[in-house]
């Protein structure tokens, strides 16, 4: 795993305020002797063994999820875990400070993440990408994100040409794809030289119920693991930034919904240098078994309210425990 964080320096970075107990991986840059360029290998999509289910790490189930989720996500659902202090901190590690910069926010939804991008970006020049239509209608009645392009699309096959943007945002949505490491050489694919990529993302819980449900859920990865997908999708410089709630106060072990920010830079035009298997899932594909589809959709929905359950609980820990003492 840490075996592929190849290439160049690789640092861990905390925002300010926040210690992160527990934790091996400290607010020390981890340097890494700058090695050839990654090996050419073929990807086999993400596996998932039977403990890790991950019932709504299918594009369909992801579908459905927002089909509903749209209807209460910028106003009940998003908020508790990825507020706009943390979407700023998390934005700020890619640079987004000339206006004239082309970027695509892909699995950009109801367009929380694309408010911030177009504080400083030209709305003109940003995309929005998701597969659902359901959370883009929402982005549509936005009033500052009226000049953007939206498209309906799939992060793992992007309609955009290789070396097409400067900046790749992607936050909240890496934990829905069936084959995360085919979405980042997406990501690498798009971008032109010297462009980087920002996945803002869940952090994997090291408290055991918590791990339980989030592997019935969906995907949340390790710091390392995204490490290991950008590398081997060839962007150099990759930085982990550690973010999260701020009534957390830095806690880590129940996993974090939006828990870090990771980027990277593409060190060279033209494709990936990661070869890849052809993708396992489509969208347009009809279900087999509705029965089962039903039950994957349902039991991944009833874990995922465990962390709104989390996120209660650290909030009222927050408002008790007096703000000299841990939590
Ligand atoms: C938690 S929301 C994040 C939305 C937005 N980025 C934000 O910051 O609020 C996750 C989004 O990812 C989208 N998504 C999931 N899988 C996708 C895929 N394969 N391709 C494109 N979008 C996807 C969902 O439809 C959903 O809108």
């Amino acid at each position: 795993m840490v075996s592929a964080m190849l290439n160049g320096a690789i640092a861990i970075t905390c925002p300010k305020g926040l210690g992160f107990p527990g934790f091996n991986l400290h607010c020390r840059p981890i340097h890494r002797p700058s090695l050839v360029s990654v090996a050419t290998r073929c990807s086999v999509s993400a596996s998932r063994p039977s403990a890790q289910p991950r019932f709504i790490q299918h594009k369909k189930e992801a579908y459905w999820f927002y089909r509903f989720l749209s209807i209460g996500y910028d106003h009940f659902l998003n908020p508790p875990h990825f507020t706009e202090d943390m979407r700023d901190e998390a934005l700020e590690a890619v640079d987004l400070s000339h206006p004239d910069m082309r970027v695509v926010d892909v699995g950009g939804g109801t367009g929380f993440t694309t408010l911030g991008i177009v504080k400083t970006v030209n709305a003109k020049n940003v995309t929005i990408l998701d597969q659902s239509p359901h959370q883009l209608a929402k982005a549509k009645q936005k009033e500052a994100l009226k000049e953007c392009k939206i498209l309906q699309g799939d992060a793992e096959d992007l309609p955009f040409p290789t070396d097409y943007a400067d900046r790749y945002v992607s936050a909240g949505s890496i934990e829905y794809w069936p084959d995360p490491q085919r979405g980042i050489r997406e990501a690498y694919r798009v971008l032109k030289m010297g462009g980087k990529a920002c996945i803002i993302g869940p952090v994997y819980p090291t408290l055991r119920l918590s791990r339980f449900f989030a592997d019935v859920w969906m995907l949340f990865p390790k710091e390392e693991e995204y490490i290991d997908w950008f590398t081997k999708a060839g962007f150099k410089d990759v930085q982990v930034k550690r973010i999260g709630p701020k009534w957390y106060r830095g806690v880590r072990r129940h996993g974090l919904i939006i828990g870090c920010s990771v980027t990277g830079t593409k060190p060279a035009s033209g494709d990936s240098p990661l070869r890849i298997g052809p993708k396992e899932e489509d969208i347009e594909k009809p279900v087999n078994n509705r029965f089962a589809f039903l039950g994957r959709f349902l039991l991944g929905t009833l874990a995922a309210a465990w962390f709104m359950l989390v996120t209660v609980y650290m909030w009222i820990k927050d408002k008790i425990v007096p703000k000299d003492q841990p939590i």
